[in-house]
């Protein structure tokens, strides 16, 4: 039973929401998403191979879930909060207590690979999540991270109650630093599995000539339409989401039922971006 939040209860007794604010986070397609699911997952496993800040994860808090995603210090840091939730506490609120450009600068630079604990990565990735500009996770080539300072007011750096509610919903969840592909190993008959890859950029001709700024190309797209085939061949329940881009409604043309849905995004720079899109939810 998930308990609502009032002031009688304990910090921890509430609803778990993302801890991150990821690219592409699902928090405007969260209903639509949710209305797509499969009834009757108790028995199954929920996978989820690319988990970004997880919003479908934390909106269904499945029994049983193997997450997993190719950035190691994101799945560190989903470790952190599993594992090491009272140490991450008090590092968050060490570092929002010092919080300043200087100190956010000398965060920026830390090597936090070398960090053993994964609740220090976790403090690391929150924190600088919370105060980056846009609340964006970049790096450059040699994986510094490198967003500017946010000059928000007063960034929530740390909100005790929400890390403990995800906590808890990760207690029992695998999380694994992992291909999308290595999912094919591991989903059995009955399972259900949510994708959410970096999308198909509506407008980029560049896009088919070689250059991805996430490193996912063209051609990790058909191969991710091939996994998802082979899945629901085995009996595996799928779910995917992408843009509305023509390649995305090519490539799953054939085997696939497409359901557009409108999503409001940011669509450049400007407060006044903001903007209706339809993106696809398939399966
Ligand atoms: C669009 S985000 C997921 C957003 C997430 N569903 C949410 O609600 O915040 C895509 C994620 O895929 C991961 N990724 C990119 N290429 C991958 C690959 N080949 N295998 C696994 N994960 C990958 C990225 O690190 C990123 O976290």
């Amino acid at each position: 039973m998930v308990l609502r939040s009032s002031a009688q209860e304990p910090v921890e007794a509430r609803d778990p929401r993302p801890f991150l604010k990821w690219v592409g986070g699902k928090r405007q397609i969260i209903d639509a998403l949710m209305a797509a699911v499969p009834r009757g997952l108790d028995k199954h496993t929920y996978h989820e191979p690319f988990v970004g800040g997880g919003a479908l994860f934390f909106a269904l808090q499945p029994k049983r879930a193997r997450l997993s995603d190719n950035n190691l210090r994101l799945v560190r840091t989903y470790r952190g909060v599993r594992d090491r939730v009272d140490v991450l506490i008090e590092l968050l609120r060490g570092y929002a207590s010092k919080h300043s450009p200087e100190f956010f600068q000398k965060m920026r630079e830390e090597d936090v690979d070398a960090r053993r604990d994964d609740a220090r990565v976790a403090a690391w990735m929150i924190y600088l999540n919370k105060t980056a500009y846009n609340g964006l996770y970049r790096v450059n080539s040699r994986n510094i991270f490198n967003v500017p300072f946010g000059r928000y007011a007063k960034p929530s750096i740390l909100d005790e109650p929400n890390l403990r509610a995800c906590s808890r919903a990760l207690q029992n969840v695998e999380i694994e630093h992992r291909d999308f592909g290595t999912i094919l190993e591991v989903a059995s008959k009955g399972d259900f599995a949510y994708f959410d890859p970096p999308y198909v950029p509506l407008s980029a001709t560049s896009y088919f000539t070689g250059y991805t700024a996430d490193g996912f190309a063209p051609e990790d797209q058909v191969r991710l339409r091939d996994v998802a085939l082979a899945l629901k061949k085995k009996g595996v329940r799928v779910l995917l989401s992408n843009s509305g881009a023509g390649f995305v409604r090519e490539i799953y043309a054939n085997d696939f039922e497409l359901e557009p849905i409108q999503a409001s995004r940011q669509v450049n720079c400007k407060a006044s971006g903001r903007g209706k899109i339809t993106e696809l939810i398939i399966r």
